[in-house]
């Protein structure tokens, strides 16, 4: 591993904003390691971005994650740069104005604190308890035999065809598939449209890169035309629920819902489906890409776990620590506060890095040893165990241990083809937009 005694790293010069040198490098992992071996609580200031406390330990995080009295999420959400921000803002006068309500009212209940917070989430939570993940196990299990004996047909069965072991991208033939399938089929979207609301999800995640954009469009045209698109799509899924009633399905729960005896306003009903729809589509699909090439960059691990498929749960876990897929969330103080020395001040940032909580050595003995059998595995992949720790993480760790049980007679016969491509500008998703493998023969 690469210190940051060797790479002349120190608290004045290090980066962890720098969206390119993410795509360039990867994660800033010896920034992270330096950080919390030097100062834990730092107050971090860079051009194009406001200042804020990084926040880099395990226990820290979990300190905050479980105190929303004292950390906020109704102001910010992400730290950002200042032209994402712009767009964030802009996007939310659309959609007060198509709706209603005013442009800070908070888009959906991640921006909550509680109680309202808990009012909103308990809505659906029923959908994402392991009592009803262990009901729809065989179903994604089906599912999971199917995206993968479909993929597994281009990359192996095609191979004796072909005379160049061309290489296939596992992002888009087989990683993006369950994750899009599992909760448009829990929200009742039909099967015809998936294919198309993982583009929506795609674009305006991946917005930065010109790929995503129609001819002529910049970033914030192409975040705008998806919003305006997605938003006119549940329209259209609301008014046939309205006209033909209601059925067993994330949706219909919203419609049903009520708060203190009042009904959901359609800019609430927009807002919560299109959350429920996008939060597990990139995290999911990234993790699943992730976990492949880790699997796939240690072959004793690869090994271990085809011969001990009882194994899948736990290295399911050691993936979500490992690929650490969500960077970052953001907190606001509401009053002074001390942590390890600092004082926050009332209304200054927090930003909480779980990639780097997930490498603390004071929780993970050789945390940088990618151990299927790691036990306990305390990471925060799904965030600090808090209030808003991840809605779905059922339903992710469900969808994944389907998927790697399904790959594991295929990924002995697989290796890389290069690099992943990341996507730009994402500080927040550690999006790969392209991970190409080939037919590895033995
Ligand atoms: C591997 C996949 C996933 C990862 C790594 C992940 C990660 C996270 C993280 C780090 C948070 C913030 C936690 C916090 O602030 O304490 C979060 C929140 C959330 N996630 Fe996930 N997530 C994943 C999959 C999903 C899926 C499949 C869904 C589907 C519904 C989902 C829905 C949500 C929602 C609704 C929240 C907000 C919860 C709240 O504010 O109460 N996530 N997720």
């Amino acid at each position: 591993m690469v210190t940051a005694e060797a790479t002349g790293l120190t608290l004045d010069n290090l980066n962890i904003t720098d969206t390119d040198l993410y795509v360039e490098h990867g994660y800033p992992w010896e920034a992270w390691d330096l950080l919390r071996r030097e100062a834990p609580v730092f107050w971090y200031q860079r051009a194009r971005f406001e200042p804020f406390w990084a926040i880099t330990k395990h226990a820290d995080i979990r300190f905050i994650s479980s105190h929303p009295d004292l950390f906020s999420n109704t102001q910010i959400l992400r730290m950002n740069d200042h032209e994402s921000i712009g767009i964030g803002e802009r996007t939310r006068e659309v959609n007060a104005n198509r709706y209603g309500g005013h442009p800070s009212d908070p888009p959906d209940f991640i921006f909550m604190d509680p109680p309202e917070h808990r009012q909103h989430r308990g809505l659906v939570a029923r959908h994402f308890t392991p009592r009803m993940m262990k009901r729809l196990e065989d179903h994604f299990g089906e599912m999971s035999e199917d995206y993968v004996s479909a993929f597994a047909e281009k990359v192996v069965a095609d191979f004796a065809e072909r005379a160049d072991r061309s290489a296939v991208d596992v992002v888009h033939e087989l990683s993006a598939k369950l994750p899009v399938a599992a909760i448009c089929d829990m929200g009742g979207v039909p099967e015809e449209d998936w294919d198309q609301i993982f583009h929506w999800t795609e674009a305006s995640a991946g917005a930065a890169d010109p790929e995503f954009r129609l001819p002529g469009e910049d970033r914030e045209q192409t975040i705008r035309r998806v919003n305006l698109e997605f938003n006119l799509y549940n329209e259209g899924l609301v008014r046939e629920r309205q006209e033909h009633g209601l059925r067993d399905d994330l949706l219909s729960d919203l419609l049903n819902a009520e708060i203190d005896g009042e009904p959901l306003t359609p800019r609430e009903i927009s807002a919560y489906f299109r959350l429920l729809i996008g939060a597990g589509n990139e995290t999911t699909r990234n993790s699943i890409t992730g976990g492949i090439k880790a699997l796939l960059d240690h072959p004793d691990q690869l090994d271990d776990l085809v011969a001990h498929p009882e194994l899948v749960p736990s290295a399911v876990e050691e993936i979500l620590r490992w690929t650490s897929i969500v960077i970052q969330f953001q907190r606001t103080a509401m009053q002074d506060i001390e942590l390890r020395g600092k004082t926050i001040r009332k209304g200054d940032s927090i930003v909480m890095w779980y990639p780097s909580a997930n490498r603390d050595e004071e929780v993970f003995p050789d945390p940088y040893r990618f151990d299927i059998r790691r036990e306990p595995n305390d990471h925060f992949a799904f965030g600090g165990y808090g209030e808003h720790f991840c809605l779905g993480a059922n339903l992710a760790r469900w969808e994944m241990r389907a998927i790697f049980h399904a790959m594991l007679p295929v990924l002995p016969q697989l290796e890389l083809a290069g690099e992943p491509q990341m996507v730009p500008s994402s500080l927040h998703v550690g999006g790969i937009k392209r991970q190409l493998v080939r037919h590895r023969p033995r």
